[in-house]
């Protein structure tokens, strides 16, 4: 045999075992190549292509990359199932390279192992931390940050030419971080002497770059110690620092319990610092370690995921002007024009949650979710399922899914949620498995009642605080609505858009 013909055939798609283990059955797929499985099936938009092999393979999609095993769930119904009837075989989470470093994913909540350390930070969180008493304390809070960024943007517009926008992204960012390190800490990181703040801020942004990354070393094991990418010797060198800097934060707190007890309110750092366990099942104190990668993970999991919200509701809302002048209208109505908003009226902007509702349906920022794996070699749907398997649910296809959504599925309409329409009930609280950026089940976000005021609060401070023009070098007819994928998917070309004040206060 020549060399080609045994290069041609060790490249040659792989046939076996794609659609069996054994005598079982897995779920159907795309051939696989040696070695690689599917890896080039993902392509630059993985939520997209898998989106677009529903077609061929159904529900549910089976996918080997590298060397691990992947399904992968496309359908609402698929979905209703897997967290209705099956959430305990998936609750645990796939580890990647990057999140071993310095023992991140021993301290993480989120990819804790589905047991008792998991269940007293989740404790923590949805009770001590945010639970809606303990966030009502905080609304000033949030407010005095939502009015900074609105400064911030104003000043910002008045030093860019003519006909351009600012950057709103970036802003929204930044005032997620400084809220976000408030509610943490009860210190604001970006004052204006804290050198600290910029230092920390620096080595999160690095930590959400190397995080987003596509790793090679995830699919090929024996490529650990390699690190073809770097992104494990980046990873060490800017977590490093982010928890020198977290562990310098809770040091001062430790010394500093005069200060502390003049505070008014706790903040979450109290509640880790003051947890108490029976040392037996779960720990007796929280450890230094998990409490500084707490602390990072508080400000991965609510920054970007809010900012990249922020800018797809703004761009979509400028692509539809009808949608813009409803969404204005609703709060000129409800709050006038001489009054912020607060927190207490968000209830009352049923526009505005159908806005925030539609972007999050088009748009869900972590689209695969956070990967899941199967405790035990499972059934599901008539499949076998072995232990280990990856699981992805691909809630960006599931906003999409023809079955239950009309045939308008892929046009941003807010009135789809409004009034007597068929959507209307429908919310992204983890019981409707057609509209899941949260997720559901058991390891659903934990910060969903965070989220769900800071994106209106947010959003509707903008919207009332200033008319909105899109930057002159774009048309709106033609815009790029093209995203990219890193720890969040963001849109690709940042939107630039250019605000005017509307408001007298
Ligand atoms: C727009 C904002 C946000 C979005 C879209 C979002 C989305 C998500 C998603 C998709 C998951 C995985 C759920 C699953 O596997 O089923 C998750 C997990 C998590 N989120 Fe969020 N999140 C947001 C904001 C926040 C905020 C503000 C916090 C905290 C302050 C937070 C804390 C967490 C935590 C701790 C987990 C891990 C839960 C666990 O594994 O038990 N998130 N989030």
């Amino acid at each position: 045999m020549s060399l080609s013909s045994i290069f041609s055939l060790l490249l040659m798609p792989h046939l076996r075992k794609t659609t069996t283990s054994g005598h079982r059955r897995l779920p159907p797929g795309p051939p696989g190549w040696p070695i690689f499985g599917n890896m080039f099936d993902l392509g630059a938009m993985p939520h997209r292509s898998l989106a677009e092999m529903r077609h061929k393979y159904g529900d549910v999609l089976w996918l080997r990359l590298g060397a691990i095993n992947t399904m992968v769930i496309l359908s609402s119904k698929a979905a209703a199932e897997l967290f209705k009837n099956h959430d305990l075989s998936f609750a645990e989470r796939t580890v990647t390279e990057t999140s071993r470093v310095h023992g991140y994913h021993k301290g993480s909540l989120a990819l804790a192992s589905y047991g008792s350390y998991w269940r007293v930070m989740r404790r923590l969180v949805t009770v001590d931390m945010l639970v809606n008493k303990r966030i009502n304390e905080t609304a000033a809070v949030r407010r005095k940050f939502v009015d900074d960024m609105l400064v911030w943007i104003e000043e910002e517009a008045r030093k860019v030419k003519e006909g351009c926008g600012v950057h709103v992204a970036r802003f929204v960012f930044l005032m997620s971080f400084n809220l976000l390190g408030n509610l943490m800490l009860s210190k604001d990181l970006f004052g204006p002497d804290s050198e600290e703040g910029s230092e920390f801020f620096a080595a999160m942004t690095g930590l959400m770059e190397w995080g987003g990354h596509a790793n090679l070393a995830d699919l090929f094991p024996w490529l650990r110690r390699l690190d073809p990418q770097g992104l494990r010797r980046k990873m060490e060198r800017d977590l490093g620092k982010a928890m020198e800097i977290a562990s310098k934060f809770v040091k001062e707190r430790k010394n500093n319990n005069e200060q502390n007890k003049e505070r008014e309110r706790k903040d979450f750092l109290d509640v880790l610092l003051e947890f108490e366990g029976n040392g037996k099942d779960e720990p007796a104190k929280i450890s230094d370690h998990d409490l500084n990668i707490f602390i990072l993970e508080i400000f991965l999991a609510g920054s970007e995921t809010t900012s990249s919200t922020i800018e797809w509701a703004l761009t979509e809302l400028l692509r539809s002007p009808k949608a813009m002048h409803k969404a204005k209208t609703e709060l000129t109505q409800v709050i006038g024009p001489n009054r912020r908003l607060e927190e207490s009226d968000i209830e009352n902007l049923p526009y505005l949650n159908a806005v925030i509702k539609e972007t999050l349906r088009l748009h869900p920022p972590i689209p695969f979710l956070v990967p899941r794996r199967a405790t035990d070699d499972t059934k599901f749907m008539g499949y076998f399922i072995p232990k280990n398997t990856q699981v992805l649910v691909n809630a960006w296809a599931i906003g999409r899914d023809p079955d239950v959504w009309d045939e308008e599925q892929q046009c941003f309409k807010p009135e789809r949620f409004m009034g007597t329409s068929m959507k209307s009930g429908t919310d992204y609280k983890g019981q409707h498995f057609e509209l899941i950026p949260f997720g559901a089940g058991r390891r659903m976000c934990a910060g969903v009642p965070l989220a769900h005021r800071v994106l209106h609060l947010v959003l509707g401070s903008l919207l009332h605080h200033f008319d909105w023009e899109i930057d002159a070098s774009v048309d709106v007819e033609t815009m790029d609505m093209k995203d990219r994928l890193g720890i969040t998917v963001r849109k690709f070309e940042p939107l630039l858009a250019i605000p005017t004040k509307c408001m007298s206060t």
